[in-house]
């Protein structure tokens, strides 16, 4: 049942605070994660590890973009994240120590399980799935399994199970931190994990604010995305999420790369959301954001609330909740997926069935 909303995706994105709690239910202790969590021999296999292969499809390809920084950040192992459908027809080079990670809500993406057993036939040091489907052919075929907490997802257009994977994929760079010594260090980040579904229902309640800025693109045709850092998968996510469901053309763009060919488009009919945590890429941003405006582009900005920043009528600023830099990616896809969801509504589209589109994607 809709739960009283009206529709499936809209429930789901509410459900985004309590499904991260769930995903977080016995995966920490005091100061740490629970290397554990991810089975019996994981921290075994996790010492062994020199690189992680990730590997997936569609939102949850995003999911793994977003963790790369994690995991060489926070754990200091070189990561490569590649959507299945290429990586299985290419002749890979496995380096000694490579940990092959699949993500996948459904756990029977056609392109990700044949990534899986071909990987399964090479030397890799073993396989981990990130999954929502307790039993799908992804887990079974896996050495380790960490499953997301999401419950079912029936909207089409990915959103909890998204969350509850970078969720998951976080405490994956805290476990490879963690046997490879780090230690204290990242005991804030720990606490800010369990502190995280509050800060969810916070921005949760920034639905209404986001409903009244959606109106500005339902009558536009293209709309671009940017974000700097992780943040650039989370801009990716948010065009899949506003071009799956209310067909409005859509791109995402590192901020860094707007004056070496996107800034050609802007103009007043192109909307341009950026992603602006407050983190050291602001700056840069800052001055990207100049550039759209100065070529007449209306800009939607998602910020953090202590962040100082002019708004006018051109420049719309929706202040998001203070978090820290790791969690920020997971923080600010709320808005972006509201936004899609409300633009999607005022354009009276099929919101949890887009056209063309299946939930699992069983076929090559
Ligand atoms: C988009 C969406 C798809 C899936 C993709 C992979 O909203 O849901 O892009 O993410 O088809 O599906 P899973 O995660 O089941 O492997």
């Amino acid at each position: 049942s809709k739960g009283g909303y009206r529709h499936f995706m809209l429930k789901e994105i509410h459900e985004q605070s309590q499904v991260i709690a769930a995903t977080l239910e016995g995966r920490l202790g005091d100061h740490q994660v629970l290397v554990n969590s991810f089975g019996a021999d994981a921290a075994s296999l996790f010492e062994g590890v020199r690189q992680v292969h990730i590997i997936a499809c569609g939102t949850s390809y995003h999911a793994g973009m977003v963790a790369r920084y994690w995991i060489e950040k926070l754990a200091g192992v070189p990561t490569q994240v590649e959507v299945a459908s290429e990586y299985r027809y290419r002749e890979v080079v496995v380096p000694e120590g490579t940990l092959f990670v699949t993500l996948s809500q459904s756990g029977e993406t056609a392109d990700t399980l044949a990534a899986l057993r071909f990987a399964n036939q090479r030397d890799y040091l073993g396989s981990l799935a990130i999954c929502n489907v307790p039993g799908s052919s992804l887990v079974r075929e896996s050495d380790l399994t960490l499953m997301t907490q999401a419950g079912p997802e029936i909207g089409v257009a990915s959103t909890k199970a998204f969350t509850t994977q970078l969720v998951a994929l976080l405490l994956l760079a805290l476990a490879l931190g963690r046997v490879r010594g780090a230690n204290g260090e990242h005991a804030p980040l720990v606490q800010g994990l369990r502190e995280l579904p509050g800060v969810i229902n916070q921005v949760l309640a920034l639905d209404g604010e986001i409903e009244q800025l959606s109106m500005a693109f339902a009558e536009k045709h293209h709309a671009l995305f940017l974000g700097r850092g992780a943040h650039f998968p989370i801009a990716l996510e948010g065009a899949l999420k506003l071009k799956e469901i209310s067909y409005i053309h859509a791109e995402a763009y590192p901020a860094g790369e707007l004056k070496h060919g996107p800034l050609a488009l802007v103009d007043s009919e192109m909307p341009v959301i950026a992603v602006a945590p407050n983190d050291e890429l602001l700056e840069k941003l800052k001055s990207n954001l100049q550039e759209v405006r100065a070529r007449g582009g209306e800009l939607f900005v998602f910020a953090d609330e202590s962040i100082r920043m002019e708004t006018n009528e051109h420049l719309h600023v929706l202040r998001v909740p203070a978090v820290s830099e790791a969690l920020a990616p997971i923080v600010y896809t709320i808005p972006l997926q509201l936004l899609a969801y409300h633009v999607a509504v005022l354009k009276g589209t099929d919101v949890d069935q887009p056209r063309n589109l299946a939930k699992s994607v069983t076929v090559e």
